[in-house]
């Protein structure tokens, strides 16, 4: 649906995209005498290339091609491709991006630890299972609309009121058919599978099936940042040497199988994500603790800080 400029007010920003700000803003609905709906608008940097705005108009296109909302994807509202900058009008979800909210946890772990008090403030085992099972939903749903991610990673997905996880950031992404191959751009090294830092650059569901392996481990981890000991080019290098993350000693061998079967490296071998929700929805329902929250060495895993070199 096409908005027009007056029907949008920006009320602030809630960070920077990979095109260029997102803001929280109020939208008025043609023919809503109700009044107003809360939004994010993601918008294209003032002086963005033609290139920019091409992609931003293709991840428009792809979420319009997202028929029904699914509530483990961001939904598209609409759009204005009249107003300059385009912007591209996408629901609003209050709790910022994943990554953030587990390195909070960690921050709040601490600080609940020391005054002694109980657990209750934070993510318990079934939580964190609980996002990586939310998010095979939304990667099953957007697989079966034949629609690669290319950036699946836990700072793109968003969290919603009562921890509901949506995948977001399609900027990568691109229509079927399954196999393409993209331009030159800076790229998340670090999630990406064997194949696609090769020099064909393949990307497909597979590849987002790897990525969500690294996700998961994110999880697990509260958010650390993949092979913290080696530079973003360094781990590309051994990546497609067979190199895989290790298992996480306060993570059971049942939660790593899952992990670890994402990280084939023929990527036919690889699960499809219906597979990766079956087998994490047993893990909620078993009621063991798969994440052992109380054996986490916050010092093994550091969170370093996302730089240039690798994330676009
Ligand atoms: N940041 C980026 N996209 C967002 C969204 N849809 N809702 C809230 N914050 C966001």
């Amino acid at each position: 649906m096409e908005f027009e400029a007056d029907q949008i007010t920006l009320l602030g920003e809630l960070g920077e995209g990979q095109f260029g700000k997102v803001y929280k803003a109020r939208a008025r609905f043609v023919n809503d005498y109700q009044g107003s709906t809360i939004v994010a608008v993601k918008t294209v940097k003032a002086h963005a290339s033609s290139e920019v705005r091409d992609d931003m108009l293709k991840e428009l296109r792809m979420m319009m091609r997202l028929l029904d909302p699914h509530p483990n994807v961001v939904t598209l509202l609409g759009y204005c491709t009249k107003s300059d900058p385009v912007m591209l009008v996408v629901e609003y979800v209050p709790n910022g991006d994943l990554l953030s909210f587990l390195r909070k946890d960690r921050t709040v772990r601490n600080v609940t630890y020391a005054n002694l008090h109980t657990e209750s403030r934070t993510l318990q085992n079934t939580d964190l299972i609980s996002f990586a099972w939310q998010v095979s939903k939304g990667m099953c749903y957007l697989a079966s609309m034949q629609c690669i991610h290319r950036d699946l990673a836990a700072r793109n997905v968003l969290v919603g009121e009562h921890k509901t996880c949506k995948v977001s950031d399609f900027g990568l992404a691109r229509e079927g058919p399954e196999y393409k191959k993209i331009k030159d751009s800076p790229l998340p090294l670090r999630w990406m599978a064997p194949e696609t830092l090769s020099i064909d650059r393949l990307y497909t569901t597979k590849s987002d099936v790897w990525s969500f392996g690294v996700l998961l481990y994110e999880i697990v981890t509260l958010g650390s940042t993949p092979y913290p000991t080696m530079t973003a080019q360094q781990a590309a290098e051994k990546i497609q040497r067979g190199l895989k993350l290790q298992k996480p000693a306060h993570c059971t061998d049942d939660l790593y199988f899952i992990m670890e079967n994402c990280w084939h490296f023929l990527p036919n071998e690889r699960p499809p994500f219906s597979e990766l929700s079956a087998a994490l929805s047993r893990l909620i329902m078993d009621e063991k603790d798969h994440i052992m929250l109380n054996q986490y060495d916050e010092h093994q895993y550091a969170n370093l800080e996302r730089s240039a070199e690798e994330v676009c």
